[in-house]
């Protein structure tokens, strides 16, 4: 397979020419996709200035990703598996569709959308459990040259509609319900919640998957099988220039408002294909499984795109680690002899909490590469991980990177680089990391620790933030001039090997989501009897950080108080959804706050961390007294 390193000495030599000629090392890598047109030149860009950030990529160049995936891969692999679908329940059987099957039902919605009036740069929102045809509709929609914007499906009816009016979406796509686990969830009748506020949607194409009853909107409402219904199989891909936006994919930031990530076609394409062969070293023949949802970034980039750019057989599973028991992986693994598996830290910490004869029962022989991603991976659930699962043979690929990095960015490359437990270890060819000090001077040299950016462009990176460009330059490239902010902190050992230590800003990474403070505290302020709510992580056994949410309530009785956190964990489900749902609430009759109104929250975060014996100096305080009393617990006033 081409692009491929495969020794230490190479990596290091690429890892050169990458910094010493992007360009040249980026085209050579770009070479073996398939272009309509070539691009004029590899690379045009500043981080500052007029427009910026302003980041093109292959300027010119013309193609589209599906030929990449399809056309590209049908002399050799028509008849190669490309997605092994496992379902929610184990005694349902599994799907396989291989790289022909696939793309035929790809040019046959693409076909569907078509017929619909769906356009080249309409926005189609997708909200599908994971099931094949959530890889067939994004895949649809870069084959015409709609941006898909796909919202996970555990996000609420408010939450969606946000997603949908924020992009001013005019398809939606979802399906009648979801399974997962044991439960069954009314995916339409959200989806129709979120509707009444969305005036943009014309089109909801409602797919058959629980059989469960829905209500009908005529006109606006179409059964994907209706849908398709006699377009047939030909299709001609939509020429896409390499910066057309290929999708959006909205992320929690230190405001209430979610950002709308905007990812381009060439460079996401570039970039994920080759981040995926290189640091999971996939080989021809293989079966890999990232247990991400799709609904992430992770399951674009290496689910769906990275995976089959590549020509790989991508395994994608409909449930949850734990049901129909704890050895739900185990059993896939085993059952399809899956050779790189990929998941988070916390399914990690959640699966060996349950025992490790869910394990042990199961044939893991298959298995050569590990990875992790999403949040830093603690020592022990790193032990557990490469003895129990790896069974001491497979190297561990700790791979950071964030929706906004469109793909892998520092990471070990399997068996290759020598791993430490929970570092990330070195960045990939073309990626340039450097750690600055708050003051923005690098900090030069290994055993250092500061702020992590990046100083060059890279092929998958963001290139906006949907509507609002303005924000998109505020918030990664304006608090250090001519630099990508990650908003992570990050150390460099003595060896010069990364460990990320976690969020610099008012973002939570909650097994392994990343929630902001803002978004959950207007969440729990949408409950009538709230007042103010100051909400901060705190260290979680399971799920690395857990929501801690403060909140001053006006007059509770006594009945209400007795209530009021399941309300208040009521209203975060219904305004955003079950993951941000505060872990810990304590109802407070203050909050620290500064003489100038600033909630001190590195006081609270303290609190929270159980740790209040050193809360620095507390005299700026408006009211210091409300810090021994949040300390205490001290009840507040119940009316009677
Ligand atoms: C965190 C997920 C430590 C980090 C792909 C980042 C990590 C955020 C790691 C992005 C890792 C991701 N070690 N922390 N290996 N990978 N993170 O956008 O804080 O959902 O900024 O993308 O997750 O989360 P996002």
């Amino acid at each position: 397979m081409t692009n491929k390193i495969t020794s230490m000495a190479e990596y290091y030599q690429k890892y050169q020419e990458s910094v010493a000629n992007p360009e040249a090392f980026w085209a050579e890598i770009a070479e073996s996709s398939f272009w309509r047109k070539k691009w004029d030149k590899v690379l045009d860009w500043r981080f500052d200035g007029p427009g910026a950030p302003m980041v093109n990529w292959f300027v010119n160049g013309k193609l589209n990703i599906t030929e990449n995936i399809f056309e590209r891969n049908m002399f050799t692999r028509k008849d190669q598996v490309a997605i092994i679908w496992e379902p929610n329940d184990p005694k349902e059987k599994e799907v396989r569709l291989t790289y022909g099957e696939l793309f035929d039902k790809v040019k046959e919605f693409a076909n569907g959308l078509l017929k619909l009036g769906v356009k080249k740069g309409d926005r189609v929102a997708i909200y599908l459990p994971m099931v094949p045809e959530l890889a067939v509709a994004m895949l649809a929609c870069a084959r015409i040259g709609a941006i898909h914007s796909i919202v996970f499906a555990g996000f609420s009816a408010t939450a969606l509609a946000d997603r949908i009016n924020d992009a001013s979406a005019n398809v939606l796509i979802t399906s009648d319900g979801g399974f997962r686990g044991s439960k069954k969830i009314p995916l339409k009748d959200i989806a129709d919640e979120a509707l009444e506020s969305c005036p943009t949607v014309e089109h909801n194409i409602v797919l058959k998957r629980t059989e469960q009853d829905v209500k009908w909107t005529e006109g606006r409402d179409k059964w994907w099988h209706d849908v398709i219904e006699g377009v047939g199989i030909d299709n001609e891909a939509e020429v896409m220039d390499s910066e057309d936006t290929l999708f959006i994919l909205y992320t929690s930031g230190s405001t209430g408002k979610p950002k709308g990530v905007v990812h381009t076609t060439a460079g996401y394409m570039v970039f994920s294909e080759y981040t995926f062969k290189n640091v999971f070293q996939y080989n021809d023949g293989d079966v890999f499984w990232c247990t991400a949802d799709i609904g992430w970034v992770t399951g674009h980039s290496y689910i769906v795109y990275g995976p089959l750019l590549a020509g790989a057989t991508s395994v994608m599973f409909e449930g949850v680690p734990t049901w129909p028991d704890a050895g739900r992986f185990w059993e896939i693994v085993a059952k399809y002899k899956v050779n790189q598996f990929y998941t988070a830290p916390t399914a990690i910490r959640a699966l060996i909490a349950q025992g490790n004869e869910w394990v042990t029962k199961h044939d893991l022989s298959s298995l050569s590469v590990l990875g992790t991603v999403g949040e830093p991976i603690n020592e022990e659930a790193w032990r557990w991980y490469h003895d129990l699962i790896g069974g001491g043979k497979c190297p561990i690929v700790d791979t950071w990177w964030q929706t906004e990095t469109g793909g892998i960015m520092i990471t070990p490359l399997a068996g290759i680089t020598p791993t430490k437990p929970s570092l990330a270890t070195l960045p990939l060819p073309g990626v340039q990391p450097i750690l600055v000090d708050p003051e923005g001077n690098e900090l030069k040299g290994n055993g250092v620790e500061g702020i992590l950016c990046i100083k060059f462009p890279w092929p998958g990176m963001l290139r906006s933030l949907y509507g609002d460009h303005k924000r998109c330059h505020e918030t990664y490239f304006s608090m250090f001039k001519g630099l990508y902010l990650t908003g992570d902190g990050a150390k460099r050992d003595e060896e010069g090997y990364y460990r990320i230590i976690g969020r610099i800003d008012d973002v939570i990474n909650v097994s392994g989501h990343r929630i902001g403070t803002a978004e959950v505290e207007d969440a729990i302020n949408q409950h009538p009897k709230v007042n103010e709510s100051a909400v901060v992580g705190y260290p979680h056994e399971i799920k690395g950080s857990g929501i801690y949410a403060y909140v001053i309530c006006e007059d509770l009785s006594e009945d209400e108080m007795g209530t009021i956190e399941n309300e208040i964990k009521a209203t975060v489900t219904k305004f955003i959804g079950p993951i941000a749902k505060p872990d810990k609430i304590q109802i407070v009759s203050g909050l620290p706050k500064t003489r100038s109104g600033k909630i001190m929250r590195r006081i609270l975060r303290k609190i929270g961390e159980g740790d209040a014996t050193n809360l620095g100096d507390t005299s700026t305080l408006l009211d210091p007294g409300v810090v021994e009393e949040i300390i205490t617990g001290a009840k507040v006033e119940v009316k009677r």
